[in-house]
């Protein structure tokens, strides 16, 4: 089972947007995800509920909720099959709250709007995952998507230098596009529209899908130390060691 967390303490920044698509194409493949909604502002539980019973189903979780009944535990569970867990998480949250709601994920994915507001915002979640959550780059787990992105302009180019110096990878660009606000009025995700309506969209998601299924953490390191000195040393290697020291981090 994989654990994916959207995440970006920014409002407006697109992880609901993420979460749900993520979740929509991941349901019409037949991977039985679930949608783990950590918004209070439940953006993620409201588009789920607006899927029709023909849909591929998806299992929302409210975990903004709290229920003293009943164990977090208990409350956050998925049925048994699940294959994938899709984070949408709040705006504003706290980097002493990074380390808990990444410890586990599979796969970090922070989007981040061109405008200088967001590009500072987005300079600070990352400093946030690297130093106090200890995210390692060689893990493989985070990676960014460049969000209503409008390419020849200014604010594009001022991104794309940012993130260039980040070594982060950057797994997808979306451009502005009312196909992504008018699928989530539907309940929907890109790919259950019409294809001829979306495919530029679409093309988009290509590499983020892919990135999603490179290995990560341990399987990460391992792999990247193969590449490095070649198979038969790192199978070696690779048993019980640990990741490698990473760069510098940012800002530090
Ligand atoms: N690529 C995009 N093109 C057009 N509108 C977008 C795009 N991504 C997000 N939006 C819109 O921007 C608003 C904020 O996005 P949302 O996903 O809710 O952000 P967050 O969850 O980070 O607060 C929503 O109205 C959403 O429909
Ligand atoms: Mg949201």
């Amino acid at each position: 089972m994989q654990r994916i967390v959207v995440l970006n303490p920014k409002g407006g920044s697109g992880k609901t947007t993420i979460a749900i698509n993520l979740a929509s194409y991941y349901a019409q493949r037949g991977d039985r995800p679930a949608l783990m909604d950590y918004d209070p502002q439940a953006s993620a539980a409201r588009w789920v509920r607006k899927r029709q019973a023909s849909q591929a189903p998806i299992y929302l979780i409210n975990a903004f909720e709290r229920d003293n009944r009943v164990t977090r535990a208990y409350q956050l569970r998925v049925p048994d099959g699940t294959r994938r867990i899709i984070i949408d998480t709040p705006a504003a949250v706290e980097a002493a709250d990074m380390p808990e709601l990444t410890a586990n994920a599979d796969k970090i994915i922070v989007p981040v709007l061109p405008s200088d507001i967001d590009i500072h915002a987005c300079a600070r979640c990352i400093t946030s995952l690297l130093l106090v959550a200890k995210v390692k780059r060689a893990e493989n787990r985070l990676a960014i998507i460049a969000n209503r992105v409008r390419r020849n302009t200014r604010m594009y180019q001022s991104l794309t230098r940012f993130l260039g110096t980040l070594d982060i990878p950057i797994v997808a660009t979306l451009r502005d596009s009312q196909n992504f606000v008018r699928a989530a009025e539907l309940g929907l995700g890109l790919h259950e529209m019409k294809h001829y309506q979306v495919s530029e969209d679409l093309q988009a998601w290509t590499p983020l899908l892919a990135w999603l299924e490179e290995p990560s953490g341990r399987a990460a390191v391992a792999a990247n130390a193969a590449g490095a000195m070649g198979a038969g040393e790192a199978a070696g290697a690779a048993v019980g060691s640990a990741a490698p020291t990473p760069k510098p981090a940012l800002f530090a």
